[in-house]
């Protein structure tokens, strides 16, 4: 297959300089060149042979501090650093860790997707598992899990799989079926991180006919919004000029669900919904919900995502309100002009979704043509 875009050129320049003999003994014999080539392969995307090749020049060099640091900087490139966030976010943690608490009986065998820090897979051990198999895609953290696994006394019980979920087999890595799916591959708009594809997969492939999926459902609810905050945020004169042409760039804007500048102007309603522990397959690409206003200016759509963890209703909701705080934002998409609504007033939102973006926008009244954005 031909590189499709720079990055993907560099990646396989790279990649084949890499693959020469003549290269392998160079590089073994200059750590400082082998760690500068990791380097450049996160820059072309390779994170795997990055992290690795890194690794390698530090085992060559122990003592030499800037192949330490340039070392120390691809392992903190290679991780994105959000995961520091999702672990600050104790709501998010302590519904992960009730459901968990609920689901797992002496025996029970978890398969947990994307490991991250092995946080999930510690709360299942925790809570009696007799089995836990965490797979994480990303070398460094499923090394660094790996480690944390170890210091928190339960690698007799869990086993870290750097792998894609999608790699994963029984008998290989799982003895047998899970009785739990625990998984935490939420984006801000829900599907981002393709949790749709890989429930069809792993519930199809790695589950029986009562395995217990955690979160066993998802939604993404919407509202009217009036996001007080958004003149002040949009371009118009800078230093003399006109640079109104860059708001046609900010089709949506990530906001903390806490922001006060934010106001619902209606009662949500779910755009999509989907039942993870079905395993899909997720049909239906298009939706349309009608939103009723609570009367004011409404210059946007709030979408934010909804988390119910097991049959008990444990649920988690980034749901705007002043002072609420959550990992994840809530993606305001403003409207091509600023609505003066009437309380009753009826706004229809079309919406349409592939397996990891999704698109809405509010039916124009009369005279206003329709611009859609993507989340
Ligand atoms: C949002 S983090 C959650 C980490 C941890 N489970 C937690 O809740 O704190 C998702 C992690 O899953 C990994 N990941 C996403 N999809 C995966 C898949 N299909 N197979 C293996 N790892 C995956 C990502 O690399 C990332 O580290």
């Amino acid at each position: 297959m031909r590189p499709r875009t720079t990055i993907e050129k560099h990646s396989a320049m790279l990649l084949q300089r890499l693959a020469a003999p003549e290269t392998a003994s160079h590089l073994a014999a200059n750590p400082a060149s082998m760690v500068r080539l990791a380097n450049a392969l996160i820059d072309a995307g390779e994170t795997a042979r990055a992290v690795e090749l890194a690794a390698q020049a530090r085992r060559l060099a122990p003592e030499d501090p800037e192949i330490e640091r340039i070392a120390l900087l691809v392992l903190e490139r290679s991780v994105p650093d959000w995961h520091h966030t999702i672990l600050a976010d104790a709501a998010r943690n302590s519904a992960f860790d009730t459901a968990l608490r609920r689901s797992v009986v002496p025996g029970s065998r978890v398969l947990d997707i994307g490991a991250g820090s092995g946080l999930l897979a510690l709360m299942a051990a925790r809570a009696g598992a007799a089995e836990v198999v965490s797979c994480e895609l990303n070398p460094a953290l499923a090394a660094a899990a790996t480690r944390i696994v170890e210091r928190n006394g339960h690698s007799d019980r869990i086993r870290i799989v750097a792998k894609h979920s999608r790699d994963l087999e029984i008998g290989t890595d799982l003895a047998g079926p899970a009785d739990i799916i625990v998984s935490e591959i939420v984006a801000n708009n829900l599907l981002g991180e393709n949790i749709l594809g890989t429930m069809e997969d792993v519930v199809g492939r790695l589950a029986h006919s009562t395995t217990r999926v955690i979160p066993s459902h998802g939604a993404m609810p919407i509202a009217l919004a009036c996001y007080g905050d958004l003149a002040s945020q949009q371009l118009g004169s800078v230093q003399g000029f006109d640079l109104s042409l860059m708001n046609g760039f900010a089709a949506r804007i990530g906001l903390s669900p806490g922001n006060r500048t934010l106001e619902l102007r209606s009662a949500p309603e779910d755009l999509f919904s989907f039942d993870f522990s079905s395993g899909g397959p997720f049909t239906g690409d298009r939706a349309a919900v009608t939103l009723t206003s609570t009367g004011g200016a409404v210059n946007g759509i709030v979408q934010w995502i909804r988390l119910t963890m097991d049959a008990e209703g444990t649920t988690y909701e980034n749901r705007p309100a002043p002072g609420a705080s959550s990992c994840w934002s809530v993606m305001f998409q403003p409207l091509p002009c600023v609505r003066a609504t009437q309380p009753g007033d009826r706004i229809v939102v079309q919406g349409r979704r592939d397996r990891t973006s999704v698109w809405m926008w509010a039916e124009a009244p009369a005279g206003e043509t329709p611009v859609s954005s993507g989340t």
